[in-house]
């Protein structure tokens, strides 16, 4: 696999779940909108893009928080024995994370966002998957990476999650705030 370097350390923002211990249900304040953007981002990447789709959709924004966090060495690729190898290795992995079980009941859409770790989506994100409820939800997948796009990764979460409506979004490796903006009127998710 062609592995690159870790795109651009983008500032970490403060996502309002930044400052929460437990992230509850009470977290999803914009309780109107029916479009929920989670992510997963260890260095802010996918962060900055998650924030961007927010702003398009007017969704709220919820970010993914590791019980414990991915330190420098633990995101080492070249060592196979360093926590995400070995993690990424294992299907069943589903490493702890701090946010509870959301209350979904308003929400029509959930755009998941992640960085591509081996071709695949970081297991926290299986983790949030299980822990939360999102049959009957549409579920747009969209992802960062160093060059690898987002195919094996979707596969891989429909193959894991049959009964779930999994689309296949895009990966939006340095993509303008209007290439986000009219990716998301392309969905067609209002
Ligand atoms: C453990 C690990 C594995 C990675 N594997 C891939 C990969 O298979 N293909 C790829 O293009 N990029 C890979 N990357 C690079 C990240 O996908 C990329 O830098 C991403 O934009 C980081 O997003 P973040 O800042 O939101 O964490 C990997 C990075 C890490 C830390």
């Amino acid at each position: 696999m062609n592995k690159l370097l870790v795109g651009g350390i983008a500032l970490m923002g403060t996502a309002f779940t930044s400052c929460a211990g437990t992230a509850t249900e009470t977290d999803l304040r914009k309780e109107d909108s029916k479009v929920l953007v989670v992510y997963y981002s260890a260095t802010g990447t996918t962060e900055k893009v998650a924030k961007e789709i927010a702003d398009a959709t007017g969704g709220t924004l919820f970010e993914i928080i590791p019980e414990q966090e991915y330190t420098a060495a633990d995101l080492d690729w070249h060592d196979g024995n360093s926590r995400s190898s070995l993690e990424m290795n294992d299907m069943s992995s589903r490493p702890e994370i701090r946010n509870g079980k959301l209350n979904l009941d308003s929400i029509e859409t959930i755009f998941i966002g992640y960085p591509i770790w081996w071709d695949q989506a970081p297991r926290v994100v299986n983790t949030f998957i299980d822990n939360n409820d999102l049959k009957g939800k549409k579920v747009i997948t969209f992802c960062t990476s160093g060059g690898s796009s987002i195919d094996g990764s979707t596969a891989t979460l429909r193959q894991t999650y049959p009964e779930l409506d999994i689309v296949q979004g895009a990966c939006l490796n340095r993509k303008s705030k209007s290439e986000i903006e009219s990716w998301i009127k392309e969905l067609n998710i209002n």
